[in-house]
């Protein structure tokens, strides 16, 4: 990939409501911006994601997930098709085989609601109010094949309170993942 000259076609692969995925556009349409979202891939055709890249005329599409191979084949031939120069995970609930991400020659991003290494996998929030830790976050990093444990780009800590429960942490946090995802990436252009 050259360094940064004009935008960064990027794809986002997701599975649900896609927040992340609005705070991504919504950046990628303010003047200046580095990279632009050309592709949302879901593997959820009830994603509300799909809803929201369809708002904004984004090339959106639902690839059934219940052949994981197919699935990615289908994906890897579109991104080639549109030629991306990134993917960026934003709640794509799903793991990536070591063949796709093998096959996928340009880099790959994910956001996840923790300090990394710490709270890798799923219901983060629970476990780390569970565990009494004193602070929590969202970190962004490189996708490689062992689960959430590639190279950190980013990574922004909040305290947690005592008044603190699951629903709140994970709201709050969330709005930092909207802060934290587009910073992140441009950083990453920018040093790759
Ligand atoms: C976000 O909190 C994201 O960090 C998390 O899912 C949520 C998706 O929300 N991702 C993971 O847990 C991946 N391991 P969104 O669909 O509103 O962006």
């Amino acid at each position: 990939m050259e360094k940064l000259s004009g935008k960064k076609k990027i794809a986002v692969l997701i599975s649900g409501r896609g927040s992340n995925l609005k705070s991504l556009i919504k950046y990628s349409k303010t003047k200046n911006a580095k990279f632009k979202i050309i592709l949302v891939i879901s593997n959820n055709a009830y994603a509300k994601g799909l809803g929201i890249a369809k708002k904004f005329k984004i090339k959106n599409l639902y690839i059934s997930y219940k052949n994981k191979k197919k699935f990615e084949s289908q994906s890897l031939k579109l991104l080639e098709k549109y030629k991306t120069d990134l993917i960026c995970l934003a709640g794509f609930m799903k793991i990536l085989s070591n063949n796709f991400i093998n096959k996928y020659s340009k880099p790959i991003l994910n956001i996840h609601p923790s300090l990394l290494p710490k709270y890798k996998g799923l219901n983060t929030h629970k476990r780390a109010i569970e565990n009494k830790e004193k602070y929590s976050g969202a970190t962004v990093h490189i996708v490689n094949k062992k689960l959430d444990s590639g190279k950190i780009i980013f990574q922004k800590k909040i305290r947690i309170l005592k008044t603190d429960d699951k629903k709140s942490l994970e709201k709050k946090i969330l709005k930092i993942e909207h802060k934290v995802y587009p910073k992140a990436i441009i950083k990453f252009l920018t040093n790759y």
